[in-house]
């Protein structure tokens, strides 16, 4: 079932239609689901494998929806291959996968002129231009569709496939040969092999046909239908609905295109391709904006969703220096349009608690059509947010929001809705002001502010099931452990379940062989079969070996995201390295954050007593108090903050996890049961920095520090702060001061720009 229902993304709000949930059983509840299933088990394969639909859509629509009310309710029964666990993804086995030559990235975005005069002058310092020197970019529409990647060999399509995780995608060939604009051969003098990328979109007129025709089901808006209908195990489906699709960028090619985006495009258009007429060359700041300003001008009549404006760097020459950060081009940016607004009434404020303890403040509100999706829930933020005041003190409302009370709700693009306003002529007396819990509501611990911080957390750690909750679901998730049939709804199940439970990460490794040991088998419940058991099981053996970054990325500590965790993969190489370093670094750590304490209690006693604050003074106090740091932790600590892109938060962090008794514990647990695949050194054939820890100091002249940080990366090697005993290269321009004199102290090797330019080639 690869299609999107007409609820978007939020399926829980819609009551259930044909069940009555309020005072449902949890075995009629079983019942229902397993009728539900069937129903739409059945009338999936009528509709796609024999093309002869059996119910209406809407019937569908309903069943699937009180499937997944039911689901909601009783999470213990929803079953990993659920139809409901099918919206807006077909089974992912059933289309091949295809591993892009070239990664297919996402774009950073900007929401307002200041952040894209950022961009522009983010990029003159990188390149290190001079204040006379030009820098061109093209404006052209964001596309609200879904992105393919099409190569072309000897003139001919062999290969389409979607985004995926940017890394894989699905190869949708056969479906991507029966959209028009998708050329079978290319006309004039395509290089040998290219891969031409751009945007499968569907307009607004063949959207309200497709949903006004009925057979199809109704989807909620043309992206999704663009996307259900891509992916398609038909193709006679996919042939069936209109899709267009625009170029407008290329992945791995034989020969350059090009010296221009703008020449580069217009050579995808002499291949036979539709290109954006809106595409404008931009010498300014100010003439990119006006193009941004000009194109949603016109975003109503243009008769298909567009979302925003891209701005990438004209000159493909620059675009190469530029590079890539994890997931997005340096040399791009989407300027996004204003959010799309709505009213709605405000019905209730539930507490979650998070993966890291936060208590997060979730609207409730009544379903509401904003931009096209249906929402109802949106984020509060946290509680100064309710009460009116911003993070900085200052207030952003005359009130606070209160319990049944009229809210504007906005969303911009993928991100959570929010709530930014309150009709206050509205109110009618009823309305009730919310009191924050200062206690978790999911495990009764204390939760505290710390001073600085606007969220307030739980402190009951491992012991809140909340929080070990969402500490499994992340690290069940997709840049995590990514364990195919364990998801958010059976992580919740086996949490709670007393025959086969999952409490910590490690119990997910030890799963199949407490199965076999017990008599009640996970084969006989309700909702599993023999095929889903063996499944899961197997899907977990696959994971015992997990490189190094997914570990650590999946053990959800606080301020470690994907590319912090990367980072830290990269510089340590291996676990065993990692936890050392860690281990060694808590006493420092620990130090450190007593010291962040005194200093706000210091800066609060100098703001009472009107005098400056002594903030270095006092992090020495408690530095050199008895008993005193070996210097082995105090290196420790400084390698860990040294790293480039990791400070003193991430390296505290880490070191508060590892040095908590309950967490250390589940950690090594888990450790025990993994292979953990040492971190791989980019393999540049030629790169005599792979490896090897580099600092840069004084002026370099050729290149600026940032470009000169992101080529040694490239190519493998690390970038340090400063010169220590683990320093094997120092680049040292001119001005180069101590840490000259400190490389050389320590026998590190000192080079200058020149010989550091015929390093990288
Ligand atoms: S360029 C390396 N240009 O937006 C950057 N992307 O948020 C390649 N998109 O995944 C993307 N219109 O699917 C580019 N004119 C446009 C686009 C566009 C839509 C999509 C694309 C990408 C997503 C990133």
């Amino acid at each position: 079932m690869a299609e999107t229902a007409a609820h978007g993304d939020d399926a829980a709000a819609w009551p259930s239609s044909s069940v009555d949930l309020s005072a449902i059983t949890e075995a009629e509840a079983a019942d229902h689901i397993a009728q539900l299933t069937e129903m739409l088990s059945k009338a999936n394969s009528d509709y796609h494998r024999d093309d002869a639909p059996t119910i209406t859509d809407a019937e569908y629509d309903r069943a699937k929806r009180s499937l997944a009310a039911l689901e909601e309710k009783f999470p213990q029964l929803a079953h990993p291959d659920s139809p409901t666990q099918q919206v807006g993804a077909a089974p992912s086995d059933a289309f091949g996968k295809i591993t892009h030559a070239q990664r297919m990235m996402s774009l950073a975005n900007a929401f307002d002129e200041a952040e894209v005069a950022e961009f522009v002058s983010r990029i003159r310092s990188f390149l290190g231009l001079e204040p006379e020197e030009g820098l061109d970019f093209t404006a052209e529409p964001k596309i609200d569709g879904l992105s393919l990647s099409l190569r072309y060999e000897d003139g001919r399509l062999v290969q389409a496939a979607t985004r995926g995780d940017g890394t894989v995608g699905e190869n949708v060939l056969a479906n991507a040969r029966t959209i028009a604009d998708i050329p079978d051969t290319l006309n004039g003098t395509a290089p040998k092999m290219v891969e031409v990328r751009g945007e499968v979109y569907m307009s607004h007129d063949d959207f309200a046909a497709l949903n006004a025709k009925g057979g199809a089901r109704i989807f909620a808006n043309p992206r999704n239908a663009a996307a259900g209908s891509l992916r398609q195990l038909d193709p006679e489906v996919t042939r069936s609905r209109p899709l267009k699709f625009f170029a407008y960028s290329w992945g791995e090619l034989s020969e350059a295109l090009a010296e221009t985006q703008m020449r580069a495009v217009e050579r995808l258009e002499s291949f036979g391709f539709k290109i954006n007429r809106l595409i404008r060359l931009c010498h300014t700041v100010e003439e990119m904006i006006a193009q941004w300003a000009a194109i949603e001008a016109q975003r109503a009549s243009l008769g298909y969703d567009i979302d925003g404006v891209v701005y990438k760097v004209n000159d493909l020459a620059y675009q190469n220096r530029l590079g890539f950060r994890a997931t997005t081009p340096r040399w791009a940016l989407a300027h996004k349009f204003p959010a799309e607004i709505a009213w709605t009434r405000l019905r209730d404020i539930e507490i979650q608690v998070g993966r890291t303890g936060a208590l997060s403040p979730v609207a409730r509100l009544d379903p509401v059509t904003v931009g096209g999706v249906t929402v109802s829930n949106a984020t509060l933020h946290n509680e100064d947010y309710i009460a009116g005041i911003s993070s900085n003190g200052e207030k952003i409302r005359d009130t606070d929001i209160r319990i049944g009370d009229w809210v504007k709700v906005y969303r911009a693009g993928d991100v959570i809705p929010k709530i930014s306003d309150v009709d206050e002529a509205k109110r009618d007396g009823s309305e009730k002001p919310f009191t924050f819990p200062e206690t978790c509501p999911e495990c009764g611990s204390a939760a505290i502010r710390e001073p600085g911080d606007a969220v307030r957390r739980c402190t009951g750690g491992l012991i809140c099931p909340a929080q070990a909750i969402e500490k499994l679901k992340h690290f069940v998730s997709r840049g995590a452990f990514d364990i195919e049939g364990l998801g958010a709804k059976q992580i919740e199940a086996f949490y709670r379940d007393d025959i086969l439970p999952i409490r910590s990460p490690a119990d997910i490794f030890t799963l199949a062989a407490r199965d076999r040991e017990n008599l009640a088998k996970l084969k006989n419940r309700e909702g599993w079969g023999e095929t889903s058991a063996q499944n899961l099981f197997d899907a977990i053996e696959q994971r015992r070996h997990i490189p190094l970054a997914r570990l650590i990325y999946a053990l959800g500590i606080r301020h470690v995201g994907e590319v912090v965790a990367a980072d830290l993969a990269r510089y340590f190489g291996s676990w065993d390295k990692f936890v050392a370093e860690i281990d060694a670094a808590i006493p420092a750590a620990e130090r450190h954050m007593l010291a962040d304490d005194a200093i706000l209690h210091e800066r609060a006693a100098a703001e009472a007593e009107g005098r400056r604050a002594r903030i270095s003074a006092t992090r020495e106090k408690v530095l050199s108090q008895e008993p005193a740091l070996g210097p082995e932790a105090v290196a420790a600590y400084e390698t860990l903050t040294n790293i480039d892109g990791i400070g003193a938060v991430v390296a505290q962090s880490l070191c508060a996890t590892f040095s908590q008794q309950k967490e250390r514990q589940s950690i090594d647990a888990l450790v025990g049961h993994l292979t953990v695949e040492d971190a791989e050194i980019p393999d540049m054939a030629g790169s005599a920095i792979a490896g090897k820890t580099i600092v840069f100091t004084g002026t370099l002249e050729r290149m600026t520090r940032a470009e000169a940080k992101a080529r040694a990366e490239a190519l493998g090697a690390k970038v340090a702060g400063s010169v220590s005993a683990k320093t094997d290269i120092l680049v040292a321009g001119p001005g180069a001061g101590s840490k000259a004199t400190k490389a050389a102290a320590l026998g590190v090797e000192v080079i200058d720009e020149d010989t550091w330019l015929s390093l990288i080639g």
